[in-house]
């Protein structure tokens, strides 16, 4: 007789009651390891909902010092910032990106002052301040790659200066991780963090975000410079380059369809690897939720998981705020997320 076979084996022996599925957890969610993203607008008093993102806003800098205040109550321990740059400002070498008194760099400062432990991050690309819409320099219809991220390594410095936490370069350009930590080492910020977006896809899912910064690109597409969606094996050079150039975080962007990926790189690498929870996964969750046809809170907690279980140490998401609200109610008097016993 073989003892673990059945019926002496049943898998279901482990999945009877809520605490028993609990004690053998092989993965579990936590407030740490969430990276809440924010959208500052110029102004006063305002906060647009963005149409693609239900439930999302801009604010003006005063009210995104509320929504920071309300961010940290609930202990998520890390904001990334993007600015949305009105058009009069924006032209084809970013300059605005430079300004120590840009729309960032004053929103890094006042985060900064009221919460000095908020662990503050910054975008760092030049489609938010480029004219073309391109996170590149354009020459000849071309994304030019050895300025742009000369230029790069400026705006980073600029942020540090600003006293940001960790510089987070989204634009895909080579060597920009390299180019970066040295600026940031020769200006004295050693203790300035980069987390490079290693393995970013040419995707559709970052519509919503292209219409929350009106950033979409003017011509053309990003093919030249975000990854083609069929690699992977090019996502794993990537993030070892990056890890080699000096980046202390790597991430893998979009997450759902690129859990694969995710996998992959946490086993290459020896630096955390985060995950971005992008704008089309949180629209299609709320679209969906919406119509009646998934549960929000449920759809949402399993997605969150599924990065942890992928390997991934830390999540950029949209979700965050009310991901860790529910992580705070006990989990005895909540309903479960993944479905009732029975
Ligand atoms: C800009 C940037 C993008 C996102 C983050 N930084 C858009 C893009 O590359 O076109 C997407 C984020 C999201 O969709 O949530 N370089």
């Amino acid at each position: 007789m073989n003892y673990t076979q059945f019926p002496y084996s049943r898998g279901r022996r482990l999945r009877n009651s809520e605490n028993i599925r609990r004690m053998v957890s092989e993965n579990s969610l936590s407030v740490n390891d969430f990276i809440a993203p924010l959208f500052v607008i110029e102004g006063k008093n305002q906060k647009t909902e963005i149409p693609s993102m239900p439930g999302y806003f801009r604010f003006t800098l005063d009210l995104l010092l509320k929504e920071v205040d309300e961010i940290q109550s609930l202990g998520i321990p890390s904001v990334l910032l993007f600015a949305k740059v009105p058009d009069e400002k924006k032209d084809n070498e970013g300059t605005e990106a430079l300004n120590p008194d840009g729309l960032m760099q004053r929103s890094v400062r006042a985060i900064k002052q009221e919460f000095p432990e908020l662990v503050v991050m910054t975008d760092v690309a030049l489609d938010p301040y480029s004219s073309y819409g391109h996170d590149g320099i354009v020459k000849d219809g071309q994304i030019i790659n050895d300025e742009t991220a000369e230029l790069l390594a400026k705006m980073s410095v600029s942020h540090a200066e600003a006293g940001a936490d960790f510089i987070a370069p989204s634009d895909m350009m080579d060597g920009r991780i390299l180019l970066i930590r040295d600026a940031l080492e020769n200006a004295g910020f050693h203790h300035t963090g980069i987390m490079a977006y290693s393995a970013k896809y040419a995707s559709c899912y970052y519509g919503p975000f292209r219409d929350a910064l009106d950033s979409a690109p003017g011509f053309g597409d990003k093919k030249t410079y975000q990854m083609n969606p069929a690699n992977i094996t090019e996502a794993i050079k990537e993030a070892v380059t990056d890890e080699q150039e000096g980046a202390d975080i790597v991430m893998i962007k979009p997450g759902l369809p690129y859990l694969d990926v995710v996998r992959a790189v946490k086993e290459a690498i020896n630096v955390p690897v985060s995950v971005y929870n992008v704008s089309g996964e949180y629209a299609m969750i709320k679209a969906a939720a919406e119509k009646g046809w998934l549960n929000e809170e449920n759809a949402m907690m399993e997605a969150l998981l599924a990065f942890k279980r992928a390997g991934a140490d830390l999540i950029a998401t949209y979700f965050a705020k009310n991901a860790a609200r529910l992580l705070q109610t006990p989990l005895l008097s909540r309903r479960d997320p993944l479905g009732k016993r029975g």
